[in-house]
């Protein structure tokens, strides 16, 4: 079997529910399906709702959530609440674990419960730019997953996306080069072996991904996607990552 693809675009705090709903629908007429691509968008939580009557070429997932079902937590959503409206959930962006100090413990009871609750977890990971160069990146992804996936059943951990994101790639310009990001998701594939016997892995890489680096990106060999920032607001720059994409299936 060929190689699967995901092209996520994270839209952070972009877009509001009929902006949302417009690209979309613009979106899904730029492209044709074709077998081992999948294409999803991550809007804010107030747009998802309105993306639930839309033709499901595009999928669609959350940014977040909270690990706890129901209960007084006021301003959180639960994976409960995203069942009905999402596919994938974005779990441990580096900006929550910076800005709003998520733990890797938090991410951990997040994993589990979207786990549960049968939503696909996108398990973002990836080292800052003073761990890189003092030789830290692979100590820092491996810890990251080990705790991330602490208690998970093998089976389940089959269902994980992880998203390579090196922090000082994201909304700086400056992208992993392809043989960095080949050399951390080979790196992440070889732990996978260890954590998660037997199961599968789809790694995303995520970080300044534009048109002119995504086909040597995607070309790399245990790239199977990526998670798209900044150039995910704009119809004609995504679109033409996906194109990209698909180009290099037909390959
Ligand atoms: P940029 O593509 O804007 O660098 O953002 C990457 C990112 O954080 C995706 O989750």
């Amino acid at each position: 079997m060929g190689k699967e693809y995901l092209i996520a675009g994270n839209w952070k705090m972009y877009k509001n529910a009929a902006e949302s709903r417009a690209f979309v629908s613009d979106l899904a007429g730029t492209f044709t399906q074709v077998p081992g691509l999948a294409v999803a968008v991550f809007p804010p939580f107030t747009a998802l709702a309105g993306l639930r009557s839309l033709d499901g070429k595009i999928k669609i997932g959350a940014q977040n959530m909270f690990y706890e079902e129901k209960g007084a937590f006021t301003g959180e959503i639960s994976p409960l609440m995203l069942q009905e409206l999402v596919d994938y959930v974005l779990i441990g962006h580096s900006e929550r674990r910076e800005i709003f100090k998520e733990s890797d413990e938090d991410v951990n009871k997040k994993i589990r419960m979207a786990l549960q609750f049968n939503l696909l977890p996108v398990l973002c990971v990836g080292e800052t730019l003073q761990e890189r160069e003092t030789g830290k990146t692979r100590a820092k992804i491996e810890r990251q997953l080990e705790k991330a996936l602490h208690g998970v059943a093998s089976r389940d951990s089959g269902k994980i996306i992880i998203a390579y994101e090196p922090i000082w790639a994201i909304g700086t310009g400056l992208n992993a080069t392809p043989k960095q990001a080949q050399e951390v998701h080979h790196f992440i594939k070889g732990l996978w072996r260890e954590l998660a016997p037997g199961q599968n892995l789809q790694i995303l890489y995520g970080g300044s991904v534009k048109p002119e680096n995504s086909l040597e990106l995607l070309a790399q060999e245990d790239v199977a996607g990526v998670l798209v920032g900044g150039a995910s607001l704009k119809i004609e720059s995504f679109s033409a990552i996906i194109q990209n994409c698909v180009q290099l299936l037909k390959q």
